[in-house]
């Protein structure tokens, strides 16, 4: 069992070589010789389902974030969707979405039985735009067909969305706000650690997310521990504590032992990485700052730097550049999800033209802890040159 008082220290980086768009394997082999110890642990006890393990993380993720409570659950996307069953949202509710995020976020409240709809989004942070959210609500309320139940802003690609406006919003309209923040877990606002900046949160572990698992995981913070108890129930398949008696209706959206070994050894060396990918974001920035507009810096919202994104005219230029140089990149997202096959069903008449633009604008480079300073540059270099 790895029980180091300090975290492992990081042994060389991998020079300028090839650049990765997120690292996996310098990751693993700082901490291979943990995840090996932890996982041997889970062999020796057996307890697969419910070890250990289990608790320590959920408790090592309170203490991490500052939520008063934290359940583990097998994926972002069950979390969301617990967190909504939780809260008893369903048919005849409206669920508010931006519609730059990433599928799952939607696929969540159409599972759940409520129905998405689509909020634009800020050009600036690329977060749910709070003025467009009060829009959307009062049409929702003269239409009169929904009940504006809860609103699920998304930090998208690290950085926090802006919960305080978005509170003043939700109180007027006394509407619940549910944070999907499986791309932000380490942001911050303020000394407000992400799982705390809104009454609910949720995060996905999933292996590329900045704190991944080996496998799929995910996790709800609440600062309610009566939320906490409700969302037990729901992942053991809706029983009571003592598992005899079905008291609501709930699925198996547990996170298992081996999971929550691995998620436990990358998080002795979270903290670290998370400022590694600060430092290599300052460094594009400085790089890319007099030619691009940037995302607001130095706002209290601290991104975890999940990805680094910007958003070009010039994507498809610089995106084809960047692929003739060897170097990795996203275009998150290509596509608005009011525009996808499976939610055209719930698009606004006169579209969201932010979220429409943004769609051919933004291109992630990439970001991981274990590039060098070099390798920015290097990316920097071909961003810059194709422009
Ligand atoms: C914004 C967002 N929400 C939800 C999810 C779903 O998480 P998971 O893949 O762990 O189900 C993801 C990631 O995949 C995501 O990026």
């Amino acid at each position: 069992m790895s029980n180091k008082a300090e975290a492992p220290k990081l042994t060389g980086t991998p020079g300028d070589g090839p650049i990765q768009f997120m690292d996996l394997r310098a990751q693993q082999a700082r901490i291979r010789d943990g995840v090996e110890a932890r996982l041997k642990a889970v062999l020796d006890h057996g307890r697969y389902i419910n070890g250990p393990e289990l608790t320590e993380l959920e408790e090592a993720l309170c203490a991490f974030t500052g939520a008063a409570d934290c359940v583990g659950v097998a994926s972002g996307t069950d979390s969301l969707i617990i967190g909504m069953l939780g809260e008893g949202v369903g048919q005849g509710d409206a669920v508010f979405v931006p519609s730059v995020t990433y599928n799952a976020t939607v696929n969540a409240v159409l599972l759940a039985g409520a129905t998405p709809v689509f909020v634009d989004v800020r050009p600036d942070t690329f977060n749910i735009d709070p003025a467009d959210l009060a829009a959307k609500i009062e049409g929702v309320l003269e239409d009169g067909a929904l009940k504006p139940r809860m609103v699920i802003p998304v930090d998208l690609f690290g950085l926090p969305a802006d919960y305080p406006k978005m509170g003043k919003v939700a109180n007027e309209y006394g509407l619940q706000i549910f944070a999907d923040a499986a791309q932000s877990f380490g942001g911050s606002l303020g000394n407000a650690r992400v799982g705390t900046l809104a009454p609910l949160s949720s995060t996905s572990f999933f292996p590329g997310k900045g704190l991944g698992a080996y496998g799929d995981a995910g996790a709800l913070f609440t600062m309610d521990k009566a939320k906490g108890e409700v969302w037990r129930s729901i992942r053991w398949h809706g029983t009571d504590e003592a598992r005899q008696e079905s008291v609501r209706v709930g699925f198996n959206g547990r996170l298992d032992s081996m999971q929550a070994a691995v998620l436990l050894e990358k998080l002795s060396i979270f903290p670290e990485e998370l400022e590694l990918r600060a430092k290599h974001a300052t460094h594009y920035d400085t790089r890319l700052g007099d030619k691009i507009d940037l995302p607001p810096r130095n706002s209290g919202f601290q991104s975890s730097f999940g990805y680094y994104t910007i958003a070009l005219a010039a994507r498809d230029k610089v995106r084809a550049a960047l692929k003739a140089a060897d170097i990795p990149c996203a275009a998150y997202y290509a596509q608005p999800l009011h525009k996808m096959k499976a939610f055209a069903p719930y698009a606004p008449e006169q579209g969201l033209p932010v979220a429409e633009r943004l769609a051919d604008e933004l291109l992630s480079l990439p970001m991981h802890p274990y590039l060098t300073e070099g390798q920015v540059d290097r990316v920097a270099d071909v961003v810059l040159g194709a422009l």
